[in-house]
């Protein structure tokens, strides 16, 4: 039996050890926002958080994330900037990789020091959309940086 906490809540499943995470996430939990698309590390589409860090879910052994905390893309805040940034931006096309970009670039935003967008965005090479929105996910994490600016001066 695995005990995992994702986005909060605390959760125990029957599953080998070495079941890929992002089965149990989907298949187990239903938390289907995460998705699978090559399943091997390479694309990006099923990065969650694990202890705020992003990790590739498809090539993480479930057994690996016992008592850390997984955040998903439900369990990012609907507020959280990285998403009111995808909205005012229109961002999204088919939307199949976007759970898996926001994911990332929000790890990439709460990093400290924090990251300037060109380092944001050098380092989200390896973060592949089939739909090209390259220079929109660009213009979402300025978009997204900028509002986390306001926010922080607001506090
Ligand atoms: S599905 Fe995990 S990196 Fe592609
Ligand atoms: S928005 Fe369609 S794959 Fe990225």
């Amino acid at each position: 039996m695995i005990s995992l906490n994702v986005n909060g809540k605390n959760y125990r499943v029957d599953v080998s050890d070495d079941t890929p995470l992002l089965w149990v996430l989907r298949d187990y939990l239903k938390l289907t926002g995460t998705k699978f698309g090559c399943g091997i590390g390479e694309c990006g589409a099923c990065t969650v958080h694990i202890d705020g860090k992003a990790e590739r879910s498809c090539a993480i052994p479930v057994k690996q994330a016992q008592r850390k905390k997984i955040t998903t893309i439900e369990g990012l805040p609907q507020n959280h900037p990285v998403k009111k940034a995808w909205i005012q931006e229109q961002v999204v096309q088919c939307g199949y990789c976007q759970p898996g970009v926001i994911m990332q670039v929000a790890a990439l935003l709460s990093q400290k020091p924090a990251l300037n967008a060109d380092q944001i965005i050098n380092k989200m090479d390896d973060v592949i959309c089939r739909c090209g929105t390259y220079p929109r996910i660009k213009k979402g994490i300025k978009t997204a940086i900028e509002m986390t600016k306001k926010e922080v001066k607001k506090s």
